[in-house]
């Protein structure tokens, strides 16, 4: 038996109509899974499903209705017949930083954290156990400071913590919480300010060990194995898929020498 495999299982993957909830929907297909798309763009989400085939369906689902929410796992139960997996992966970018209003603080946390949150709750009550996994999708944004930005690292800190308590609460039935944070993956959102793909590799290299950016390949590939048995006896932890961008310091990993003899 193949511990990487997914065969027989029922997945749904949150923000699934592009960028790295959609190479992570591809991944699981990849991997055997059937895979429910739920996401806000019904133009993307549909296209994706498409070029899924057989192996995925797509959900209109805003994070944000809690209709929503029991809508995507009723399409999973009703259309594929079981839930084994849910992949948090949906994200607002909106982020004014310290000039947020009130109400932008509640769109970001209600998409960002507390969606992810309900769907988990009720993913995992619908879900075959044991043997069911929540993946969060967590970010490098939410584990340093950084200039202008608020609501998005808050969403992402919280997740992570998130993903620790339910880790807890739900493991006497067998389910495993965990969630896995990239650092910068070449995406629609990475694509808007970098260009190309070179360039995004030439400036982004710099800020990780592995020299290049994520791809989305690298993300779901993560996510497969999280989903796995193979990962079977891991959960509450986070798995940076980040080429050491997380490991490296102020310094950039580069000795107090280095420093002083460029400056
Ligand atoms: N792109 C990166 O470099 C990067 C780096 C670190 C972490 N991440 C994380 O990876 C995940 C995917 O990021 P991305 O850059 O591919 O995002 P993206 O903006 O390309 O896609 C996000 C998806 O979420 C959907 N969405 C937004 N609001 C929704 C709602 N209310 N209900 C349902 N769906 C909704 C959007 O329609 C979109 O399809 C996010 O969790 C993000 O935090 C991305």
């Amino acid at each position: 038996m193949d511990l990487m495999r997914l065969d027989g299982r029922v997945a749904i993957v949150t923000g699934a109509a592009r960028g790295l909830g959609a190479d992570i929907a591809r991944g699981l297909v990849g991997a055997g899974a059937r895979v429910v798309l739920a996401d806000s763009d019904a133009a993307g989400g549909a296209a994706v499903a498409a070029e899924l085939g057989q192996g995925a369906a797509f959900c209109a689902t805003d994070l944000a209705r809690d209709e929503d929410i029991d809508g995507c796992v009723a399409a999973a139960l009703g259309g594929f017949g079981r839930l084994d997996v849910l992949v948090n992966c949906a994200v607002l970018y909106l982020d004014p930083g310290l000039d947020a209003m009130r109400a932008e603080w509640h769109r970001a946390l209600d998409v960002n954290l507390i969606g992810a949150a309900l769907l988990t709750a009720r993913a995992a009550a619908a879900m075959t156990a044991p043997g069911g996994v929540v993946v969060n999708i967590g970010s490098v944004g939410g584990k340093f400071g950084a200039a202008g930005r608020a609501l998005y690292p808050a969403s992402k800190a919280a997740l992570l913590q998130f993903t620790r308590n339910a880790a807890v609460s739900l493991a006497p039935r067998g389910i495993r919480v965990l969630s896995v944070s990239p650092a910068w993956t070449w995406s629609p959102a990475l694509a808007a300010m970098a260009g190309s793909e070179a360039r995004a590799d030439a400036v982004g290299g710099r800020l990780h060990p592995a020299g290049r950016v994520g791809r989305g390949a690298d993300v779901a590939n993560a996510v497969v194995f999280a989903c796995s048995d193979m990962a079977g006896f891991i959960t509450g932890v986070d798995l940076p898929v980040d080429g050491g961008f997380s490991i490296l310091g102020p310094d950039a990993g580069r000795s107090p020498r280095q420093w002083f003899a460029d400056s």
